[in-house]
């Protein structure tokens, strides 16, 4: 039975990632090995990630995790058929050393690269969840990027909504670090959103109205920054987990809005959510509620690939290889900034 086996590597921000995947002839992905490296608690100390912090961390970290997954794999390099790395878009220094990486092992192995942007990741853990059905509807929601995009076939993206300022992602950390919540922020906060009322603040639900598809958080960041400042200090520690509520509902309200207008304009077959905040319980919750009332399938990337991580970079890899995606050590470049849809 023909096969296809490749090595993934992900270091577009704070995680490390190296996966070696297997594809069948029976299209069956089986994930060999894989090694994931979180620098959290380095970030945790600065209470952001720094890129040159980032970069160094990937450095020192990749040559034992690649030695981690041949080993338990128990393959080599020359089993390989391709090396898939993501490209971009993230932190130019963090992007540059798996690619780097990636580079070196090509030319001393003499694979073939395979570019992969990082969004591509997020929405392919999604979609192999289940029987993968086109036109596929995407919401990726990360600390990066905010975007509804659309699949017609494999490997074929049109952004119809994107955020233009912060990330959902981003806003939850920003509003976590306001909150003195601890270092990641998003999760932190949902987890003391469950405890607060929901209703208790009535925050913007940003562009929900608007003819387009876009997002916007920064005023709703800034909304919740007044409302805090508003409480006097003594009071601020029990009105904590209602700020916290109050914010998660807005964000998902809009998420949940706008995924619904993306949905009467391009009715998919599938609809799919991926990406670090599609760990969020509510939004999971309301998604779903969403996906039922449409009739339309809904596919969620695994809790445990809903972070950064190489598996998903090699499942967009094995589409990517086989639509003909491949380049060489002397051909491929991280780019900070890179469109899906190109
Ligand atoms: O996809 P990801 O690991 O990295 C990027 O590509 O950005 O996403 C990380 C983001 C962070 O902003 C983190 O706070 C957020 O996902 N996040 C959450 C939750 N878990 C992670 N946001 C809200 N609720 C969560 N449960
Ligand atoms: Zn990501």
């Amino acid at each position: 039975m023909p096969q296809t086996t490749l090595l993934a590597l992900e270091t577009s921000c704070d995680e490390t990632g190296v996966a070696l995947l297997r594809r069948t002839g029976d299209d069956r992905i089986t994930v060999l090995a894989e090694a994931l490296a979180s620098q959290t608690n380095i970030h945790a100390l600065t209470g952001g990630v720094i890129p040159e912090v980032a970069a160094r961390e990937h450095v020192s970290v990749l040559p034992p995790l690649l030695k981690q997954v041949f080993t338990a794999a128990n393959i080599t390099g020359q089993d390989l058929d391709a090396i898939a790395v993501t490209i971009g878009p993230g932190l130019q220094p963090a992007l540059a050393v798996g690619v780097n990486a990636a580079r070196a092992l090509a030319y001393a192995w003499h694979k073939p690269l395979i570019p992969v942007h990082h969004l591509e990741g997020h929405i392919y853990s999604a979609l192999l969840m289940g029987e993968v059905l086109f036109p596929a509807l995407a919401l990726i929601v990360s600390g990066g990027h905010t975007q509804l995009i659309a699949m017609r076939h494999h490997l074929d993206y049109e952004v119809m909504g994107t955020t233009r300022d912060d990330a959902a992602g981003e806003a939850f950390d920003k509003v976590a670090r306001l909150l003195g919540l601890p270092y990641p922020g998003g999760p932190a906060l949902a987890n003391l959103a469950r405890q607060g009322d929901a209703a208790a603040f009535a925050f913007p639900r940003p562009m929900l109205t608007a003819p387009h598809l876009d997002f916007s958080f920064s005023g709703l960041k800034t909304a919740v920054l007044y409302a805090w400042r508003a409480i006097p200090a003594v009071a601020q520690e029990s009105a904590k987990a209602d700020i916290a509520a109050s914010f998660q509902q807005a964000v998902v309200d809009t998420l949940v809005g706008k995924t619904k207008q993306a949905l009467v304009q391009m009715p998919p077959c599938v609809l799919l959510l991926a990406g670090g905040v599609a760990a969020n319980h509510l939004l999971r919750e309301r998604l779903e509620a969403t996906a039922a009332e449409s009739g339309i399938p809904l596919r969620i990337a695994p809790q445990a690939l809903c972070g950064d991580n190489a598996v998903m970079i090699g499942q967009a890899g094995f589409f990517a290889y086989e639509g003909g995606r491949r380049t060489t050590e002397s051909a491929i470049d991280a780019q900070a900034r890179v469109d899906i849809a190109q």
